[in-house]
């Protein structure tokens, strides 16, 4: 049996396999299906400072090879966070990583120093591609400036693991994520959702409420992966790389383009078993090919 583990800034995980934000929930639900200590990291729901609702319904919407989603990160806000939740899933033995969203920099900032003092979360995923209110309704993640800006308030907040997460909807996310490097971030994770559109012809009108929406699953693979490629050879910190992985063979496609830890997403709703499946079928690749660790194949594809 190879070695899986793997390092992301001083997060250890026992093996490259990380649950994607948003399709997890906390963890917990998972827990009849399999045992989610078997996974290196879970990377849960959005969390925000204040409570939020989320969009109205419809907000899925199922496509080719994929899906779209306008969730619009319902939470009930950290605080609630710290008071219900973290006390149940503080002692699953697996790295529990949180999922920062917010609308202003002060928000990302205060959610992450509150975070910052619970001990049993090693680290948090900076989701910076929700729209940036205050100046206007851009996103910070959508230019360096508004990257750098977010990135480096918060580091200076928050003293654990920082994952920033990158928005695929740019032109070159090279940038984005040297931006991010160069502020403190200590990995970059992408790609988030690509934005997409679906139309009800017989209606006359788009199906999600909110007419755009974010496109995951099988059919954005070769996007991320390119991105990811792209990312890997542009910044020293490692890179956390999801976007369409649906079994092993992906995770391990993301692997060679240079990502030295993978998210699941939404696979996860197609077999809630994958996330387990896929880290036995890193295990018997390395097996096969006769690697020792799975970090020997960390950028290992041969142009
Ligand atoms: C229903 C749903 C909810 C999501 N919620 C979040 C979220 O709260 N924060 C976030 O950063 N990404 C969120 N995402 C994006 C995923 O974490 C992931 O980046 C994206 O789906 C691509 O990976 P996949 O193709 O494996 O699903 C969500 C995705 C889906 C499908």
């Amino acid at each position: 049996m190879a070695d899986l583990s793997v390092n992301i800034g001083e997060l250890q995980m026992k093996n490259p396999v990380m649950t994607a934000s948003g399709t997890f929930g906390y963890g917990e639900e998972f827990a009849d299906f399999i045992d989610i200590t078997r996974i290196g990291g879970i990377i849960v729901k959005g969390t925000t400072l204040h409570k939020r609702e989320g969009n109205p319904y419809p907000r899925m919407a199922e496509t080719p090879s994929g899906m779209l989603n306008a969730v619009g990160l319902q939470n009930k806000g950290v605080h609630y966070f710290v008071e219900h939740i973290y006390p149940r899933i503080k002692d699953i033995q697996t790295n529990m990583i949180v999922n920062v969203s917010g609308s202003a920099i002060e928000d990302y900032v205060k959610t992450a120093e509150i975070i910052n003092e619970l001990d049993k979360i090693p680290a948090i995923e900076l989701n910076i591609s929700c729209p940036n209110v205050k100046q206007g309704g851009m996103a910070f993640g959508v230019t360096a400036k508004g990257a750098a800006e977010v990135v480096k308030a918060v580091r200076s907040a928050y003293k654990k693991t920082l994952i920033v997460k990158l928005s695929p909807n740019v032109t070159d996310i090279t940038e984005i994520a040297r931006a991010a490097e160069e502020s403190g971030a200590d990995s970059v994770s992408l790609i988030n959702t690509l934005l997409g559109m679906a139309v009800d012809a017989e209606r006359r009108r788009p199906i999600l409420s909110t007419v755009t929406g974010g496109m995951s699953g099988a059919a954005v693979k070769p996007i991320a992966l390119r991105m990811v490629w792209q990312v890997a050879k542009s910044v020293n910190i490692p890179v956390i790389g999801l976007g369409g992985i649906m079994d092993w063979k992906d995770a391990v496609e993301f692997m060679l383009a240079g990502a030295s830890a993978i998210q699941i997403g939404t696979a996860n709703f197609i077999d809630p078993t994958v996330t387990v499946k896929v880290s036995d079928g890193i295990n018997n690749y390395l097996d096969r090919h006769g690697y020792k660790s799975v970090t020997d194949i960390i950028g290992a594809l041969e142009i």
